[in-house]
């Protein structure tokens, strides 16, 4: 397969395809220059967003988005692994440890309810349950694995079978945009995840607000996402990685270019670590900050929805001011 490219060979065709000016035009000047328009422009009374470097209209970035994930589908695990270097699985290890979900208190004697948004091929949902069951003895927690597409939807299904989840009350399928969950009641869940995705939603501030509106007070939110990298020595070796070779291992693996060089821009486009905690605050949520991950590659983002007691203190605080 595919997937037997040797470390030497792939090195040997990015050097052939990915001359140094190539690189420098791409890290230097190139955000600039990738910014510029390539395709049509939608007209300017249109509301917009982006679409990795590219301006589009609001409604195809939806439909844009779903075109590239269900490119991919099929090889998402695969090539995660082999962009990452198998670091993701470490990401969302931690992320998973520092949720520590399914512990038991007098005021849930039950398991936790969870929703994994955009959880595509189940990799974060899988964890958690596993998580709750083996490491905290709560067989009892359930999860709603929650994505936009049906082709990555179908992926996790079919890795389900491989674990004793497969068919059990504990894990359930939804097909839904994050922007509206109007089937999960408000005030249901416990544990609100998302793991690299979010920055793929047209209307992040949105999905956030669906996010609070659907955990119980003192529920929780946890976001695993690309970020900033703070040391610029770092960023510019980083930078060089993604954007240089993740589109040609794309090219390479699978022969798509051009979801991969999305999924590099769209971090990019992705708020920084402070820009984001505000807008988790925006929705509602009391932030403890973030814990960046990998110098910044990746950071993950808690929030708690406030108590309601909280919540009515806070806004009689903003009354008396
Ligand atoms: C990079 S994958 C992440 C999958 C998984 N969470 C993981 O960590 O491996 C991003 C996922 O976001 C989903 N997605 C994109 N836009 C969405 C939206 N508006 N609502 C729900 N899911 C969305 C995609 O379909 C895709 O499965």
């Amino acid at each position: 397969m595919a997937l037997r490219i040797s470390a030497r060979q792939f090195l040997r065709s990015a050097r052939r395809s990915y001359p140094e000016c190539h690189c420098i035009r791409q890290f230097s000047s190139t955000v600039q220059q990738a910014v510029e328009p390539t395709q049509p422009q939608p007209p300017l009374n249109e509301r917009t967003t982006h679409f990795g470097f590219e301006t589009v209209a609001e409604a195809q970035k939806e439909q844009r988005v779903a075109g590239v994930f269900s490119n991919i589908a099929a090889s998402y695990d695969a090539m995660n692994d082999f962009m990452s270097l198998g670091i993701h699985r470490l990401w969302k290890d931690h992320f998973v440890r520092s949720i520590n979900p399914g512990t038991t208190n007098p005021t849930n004697p039950q398991g936790w309810k969870m929703l994994d948004i955009a959880g595509g091929t189940g990799d974060i949902a899988f964890r958690l349950l596993d998580h709750s069951t083996l490491i905290n003895c709560n067989p009892a927690s359930k999860i709603i694995v929650s994505d936009i597409n049906p082709e990555m939807l179908d992926e996790g299904r079919k890795r389900s079978l491989k674990t004793s989840y497969a068919n059990s009350p504990r894990l359930e399928f939804l097909l839904a945009n994050a922007e509206n969950l109007s089937e999960i009641p408000d005030n249901s869940i416990d544990l609100y995840t998302v793991a690299f995705g979010i920055r793929n939603f047209t209307n992040k501030q949105k999905a956030l607000g669906e996010a609070y509106r659907v955990l119980k007070p003192g529920g929780v939110f946890a976001c695993l996402e690309f970020s900033g990298v703070t040391n610029p020595v770092f960023n510019a070796v980083y930078k060089r990685w993604s954007f240089g070779a993740i589109p040609l291992i794309g090219q390479l693996v699978v022969g798509d270019r051009d979801s991969y060089q999305y999924l590099v821009e769209s971090i990019e486009r992705f708020p920084r670590q402070e820009e984001f905690r505000g807008m988790i605050e925006k929705a509602g949520f009391a932030t403890p900050g973030w814990e960046d991950l990998t110098g910044g590659i990746a950071a993950v983002h808690k929030g708690v929805k406030p108590l309601v007691s909280d919540a009515v203190e806070a806004a009689a605080r903003r009354v008396e001011v």
